[in-house]
């Protein structure tokens, strides 16, 4: 064995210990990740890091190489996680990747670069929020998303399933368009709890599907009730 390995504990002291430019561990697993048609960048604290330690980040567009632009809302976070969406001067078709530096007291860390990411190709969509009404013999189902301001137009569609509760059989609606309500005829014959759920469609290149929302049920009896959504996601009668 060579004595290189021998030297690198000592040589790793010394370097800390070095005045005027105190070293901190580099944050691990410096990752972009999406989620609800949101990204953020992610990290694990390095290793034997201190208690007091907070972080800087920042990111750079694949157009504008070497120049790097501060994320103020998480300069001298204590959190591992930072939203790189929506901000200044970001430019969303195109990559962009993010870097992220520890600090404590005037210890600093190396600053450690994520991946590029490519938002039109990455972003992951959250499933439809469901707002559900009857008329008469049919019910009325519009979809509704909660998504950032400063999101891209994406193709963006939804499927609807549809059950009565206990039976595994259930309906899948055809692709809709995003802002477009599915109807669900109602046969004399349809009575009993029923269930419905949502999964939102991405295409880009390929299709790219969310998680399925949570399942609202309400009770079929009569047509020509009115119902509301509970606060539990149930749909109950009025
Ligand atoms: C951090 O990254 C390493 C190497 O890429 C991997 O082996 C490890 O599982 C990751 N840790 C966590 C907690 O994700
Ligand atoms: C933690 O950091 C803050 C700000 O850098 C400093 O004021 C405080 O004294 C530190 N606390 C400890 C326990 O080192
Ligand atoms: C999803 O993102 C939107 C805005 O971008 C936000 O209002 C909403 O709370 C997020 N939902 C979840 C479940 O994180
Ligand atoms: C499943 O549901 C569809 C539509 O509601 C119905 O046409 C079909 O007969 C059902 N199949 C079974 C096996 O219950
Ligand atoms: C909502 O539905 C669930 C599952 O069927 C049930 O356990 C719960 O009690 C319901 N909540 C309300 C407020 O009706």
């Amino acid at each position: 064995m060579s004595g290189a390995g021998r030297w690198a504990p000592l040589i790793l002291c010394l370097l800390q210990a070095a005045p005027g430019s105190p070293h901190l561990a580099p944050p691990l697993n410096v990752t972009l990740l999406s989620q609800n048609f949101s990204v953020y960048l992610t990290w694990l604290p390095g290793l034997g890091s201190l208690q007091n330690v907070t972080y800087f980040v920042s990111y750079q567009g694949s157009f504008t190489p070497r120049r790097w632009q501060k994320v103020e809302k998480c300069a001298g976070t204590r959190a591992l996680v930072c939203s790189l969406m929506c901000l200044k001067k970001q430019d969303l078709y195109n990559k962009f990747k993010g870097r992220v530096q520890a600090v404590s007291g005037s210890a600093r860390s190396p600053k450690v670069q994520s991946k590029y990411f490519d938002y039109l190709s990455e972003v992951e969509p959250a499933p439809p929020i469901l707002v559900v009404t009857q008329m008469e013999k049919i019910l009325g189902v519009n979809p509704t998303y909660q998504l950032p301001p400063c999101m891209p137009p994406l193709d963006l569609k939804y499927e609807v399933e549809f059950w009565k509760e206990g039976t595994g059989n259930k309906t899948l609606f055809p692709a809709t368009p995003h802002g477009q309500p599915v109807y669900i005829p109602l046969q004399l014959t349809t009575s009993g709890r029923h269930c419905l759920r949502a999964r939102t469609v991405y295409t880009f290149i390929s299709p790219k599907y969310s998680d399925f929302s949570k399942s609202s049920c309400l009770v079929l009896e009569v047509p020509g009730l009115f119902w509301i959504q509970t606060s539990f996601g149930n749909l109950s009668a009025q």
